[in-house]
């Protein structure tokens, strides 16, 4: 087990590298983005018909923690609250959750169970924003930023009421789930000024108390950089990195978080679906660049992965099955690959993934004497390293101009039939 400055167990998490983030809640029957309270600026009481509509009887999380098995994820990252501050637990301090709603029980339960039981690393996604707590004060993100009326009925609201709110319903989920391996804070926004209001973030969260409660409780567990201060975890989201994420010139570790459809909460009319292809892509770039990427699914009011994000995640997994080894245990190589291509690196193995497959030949440079043998990893098969004088002129069929240190080999015409080729390098 490594741990980090904090205390923080990230061995785990540097090796399994791939997660599953659930993003469930009473929007999901809205099915309009997680965020459509803000977006619609929807009162209390027409938000309510989604609680009384929350029935999720087709939900059965052992077949979630299944695909994503399937899929090669780890770990999971589930809301146990999101900023709409509808609670999928049994909380003791609130009747807003999902015990109250159709649904008539904890539903975040039976999920850990369920992922625990296929072997997962578990996380909750905890929003410290709360547009429903009667005490949070109203800010320009606030679904009701724009109703002058509500914002003078609303102007003595207690920061600090709320808080010890946020830091109760915190020890519960820190106490009621058993270990827990991350914990995923969302988010603060202090910078933030709408002349009326400004924005929220450690001091308004008490985060150094909170973090400390956190650390108390759960001492190896991870926490992301969500408080302001403290974190464990670099959280880039809905973007790939150029390289391996820095804070003040040091690498850190990090996460990319990205959705299915650029939606994190179940939406149904977004149809802007990533192919798996580019999905298997931006799970290799992130890897390449040491970091770990945290795949979303919003599931449906029903309870249920819709068939578009099942298929994404069987076709991740239909690679992952055969290329798993490139994934899990790899990070960034010293080595910089050809044009269209990614390293990750385990020890004395060297992953060359393909996003395009060139013609007859693909160069390595800085490579040219330290592999001792090469296959293309899908099926085991030879991948042939063609010996060439770096001094030899160009002529005919007579390669040229390869460079001193290359190592060149020759490809198949054809592209096998895998998402992303990858090529096994064996470092002497
Ligand atoms: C952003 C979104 C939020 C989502 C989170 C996940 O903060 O606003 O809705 O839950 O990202 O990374």
């Amino acid at each position: 087990m490594s741990t980090s400055s904090t205390g923080a167990d990230t061995a785990w998490f540097t090796h399994d590298r791939f997660g599953l983030f659930i993003h469930w809640g009473i929007y999901s029957v809205a099915a309009r983005h997680e965020w459509i309270k803000n977006y619609e600026r929807i009162t209390d009481e027409d938000y309510q018909k989604y609680f009384d509509h929350f029935d999720p009887d087709l939900y059965d999380p052992a077949v979630w923690a299944q695909e994503a098995k399937n899929a090669g994820m780890k770990y999971v990252v589930a809301t146990s609250k999101h900023h709409d501050g509808f609670c999928l637990w049994d909380s003791a301090l609130t009747d807003y959750k999902a015990t109250n709603t159709p649904a008539k029980r904890d539903v975040l339960h039976p999920l850990v169970d369920a992922f625990r039981n296929e072997g997962f690393r578990l996380g909750f996604y905890h929003s410290v924003i709360d547009w429903h707590h009667p005490e949070f004060p109203v800010d320009g993100l606030h679904p009701r930023r724009d109703d002058l009326a509500y914002r003078e009925a609303n102007q003595n609201r207690d920061i600090a009421k709320y808080r010890a709110y946020l830091h109760g319903q915190t020890r519960e989920l820190l106490t009621q789930f058993g270990p827990l391996d991350i914990m995923w804070f969302d988010f603060s926004y202090s910078k933030s000024d709408w002349g009326w209001s400004k924005g929220k973030g450690a001091k308004d969260w008490d985060s150094e108390t909170l973090l400390k409660m956190v650390r108390d409780l759960q001492p190896g567990i991870i926490v992301n950089d969500r408080l302001e201060i403290g974190g464990d975890l670099k959280t880039p989201e809905q973007y790939q990195p150029r390289g391996w994420l820095q804070v003040d010139g040091k690498p850190v570790l990090w996460e990319a978080c990205q959705t299915l459809n650029g939606s994190w909460g179940y939406h149904r009319d977004n149809l802007d679906w990533k192919p798996v292809e580019m999905l298997v892509q931006m799970l290799v770039d992130t890897v390449s660049k040491g970091g770990n990427l945290l795949l979303n699914v919003g599931p449906t009011a029903r309870g249920e992965f819709d068939p578009k994000s099942i298929s994404r995640l069987r076709g991740i997994g239909e690679w992952m099955r055969r290329h798993g080894r490139a994934i899990y245990g790899c990070t960034a190589s010293e080595f910089t690959p050809p044009p269209d291509c990614r390293y990750t690196q385990n020890g004395k193995r060297l992953y060359l993934h393909l996003f395009t497959w060139p013609f007859g030949h693909v160069h390595l440079d800085g490579l040219g004497s330290r592999v001792e043998y090469a296959q293309l990893l899908n099926d085991g098969s030879e991948i042939k390293i063609v010996p060439i004088d770096p001094h030899q002129q160009a002529q005919n069929t007579t390669m040229g101009g390869v460079g001193a240190d290359t190592l060149t080999l020759r490809l198949p015409v054809q592209k096998p039939d895998v998402t992303v080729p990858v090529i096994e390098l064996f470092l002497k």
